[in-house]
C-alpha cells in the first residue's frame, strides 16, 4: 500500500512572514488528516521559520533545491546538512524550472539525490517532458533517460526512501493538466523502469506523483489512478482554499 503524498511547491513566492501566516493557517485547517502525507516546500529564507511553526506537526518541510557538497568555497549554495539542521525533511530535485533556467542536468540531479539520501533526506525526483517531445513522439525515451540518468548508481534500498515525480513541462503553470490516462500512462512506464532496474517489491513501493495544473477539481481523478500516489502542487498551493482542498479531496482514495 502507498500512502498518498500531496506536496506544495511554493516557487520563488511568500516572504517568511507571508509563510508563517500560511503554514500556521495550514496546521489549523489540516490537523485532523492522517490519510495523506503533507509537504510544504517554501523558499529557502523561510524555512527555518516554518520549521518551528510545522514542528510535531502532520505537516512535512521540503526545500526546492540542495547542493551535493556538504561545504566549501561555492558561494550561494545550501547543502543536505545545513536543511537537516533546520528541521527540513524532503528536497526537490530536479525540477523542470531547474534544468530550464539554471542549467540542472541528469547528472548533477543524480548527485544531489546522493548527497541527500546521504543525509537522510527524503528527495523529490522529478522527470518530464517538454511540449515538443511529446509532439515529437518522444515522452517515453526522454523519461527514459531521465529516470535512468538520475537514478543510476542507487540501490533498491535507496530507491525505496526517494519520492518520483512526473511533471510534463507543458502542463506546468499553462492550465493544461495531463489527462489521468496521459498521466497514468507515464506513471505506469515509470514503475515499469523501476521494476527492470530493481524488481517488483521495490517498484511496487515508490511513491510517484503527478505535477501540472493540479487542481481541487482535477486530484481526486488523478490520484485514483493505480500508478498516481499524489500530486506536486506549484500556483495551486499558494492559496489557503485551494491547497486544503486538494488535501481533503483525495483523503479517502484507497491506493
Ligand atoms: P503548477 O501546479 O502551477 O502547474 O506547477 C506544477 C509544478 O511545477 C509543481 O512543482
Amino acid at each position: 500500500m502507498r500512502k498518498i503524498i500531496i506536496a506544495g511547491n511554493w516557487k520563488l513566492n511568500k516572504t517568511s512572514l507571508e509563510a508563517i501566516d500560511f503554514v500556521t493557517m495550514l496546521k489549523r485547517q489540516l490537523d485532523d488528516v492522517t490519510a495523506v502525507d503533507i509537504v510544504v516546500c517554501p523558499v529557502f529564507t523561510a524555512l527555518a521559520d516554518c520549521s518551528e511553526v510545522l514542528e510535531s506537526s502532520n505537516i512535512g518541510l521540503g526545500a526546492q533545491d540542495v547542493y551535493w557538497e556538504d561545504s566549501g568555497a561555492f558561494t550561494g549554495e545550501v547543502s543536505a546538512p545545513m536543511l537537516k539542521d533546520i528541521g527540513v525533511q524532503y528536497v526537490i530535485i530536479g525540477h523542470s524550472e531547474r534544468r530550464q533556467f539554471f542549467g540542472e542536468t541528469n547528472t548533477s540531479v543524480q548527485k544531489k539525490v546522493k548527497a541527500a539520501l546521504k543525509h537522510g533526506l527524503i528527495p523529490i525526483v522529478c522527470v518530464g517532458e517538454t511540449l515538443q517531445e511529446r509532439e515529437a513522439n518522444r515522452t517515453f525515451d526522454v523519461i527514459k533517460k531521465q529516470c535512468e540518468e538520475s537514478l543510476a548508481g542507487f540501490s533498491a534500498e535507496e530507491i525505496q526512501k526517494m519520492i518520483l515525480a512526473y511533471e510534463p513541462v507543458w502542463a506546468i503553470g499553462t492550465g493544461k493538466t495531463a489527462t489521468s490516462q496521459q498521466a497514468q500512462e507515464v506513471h505506469q512506464f515509470i514503475r515499469q523502469l523501476l521494476v527492470k532496474m530493481h524488481g517488483k517489491d521495490t517498484a511496487s513501493t515508490v511513491r510517484i506523483q503527478y505535477g501540472g495544473s493540479v487542481k481541487p477539481e482535477n486530484i481526486k481523478e488523478l490520484t485514483s489512478q493505480e500508478d498516481i500516489d499524489g500530486a506536486l502542487v506549484g500556483g495551486a498551493s499558494l492559496k489557503e482554499d485551494s491547497f486544503v482542498k486538494i488535501v481533503k479531496n483525495c483523503c479517502d482514495v484507497q491506493k
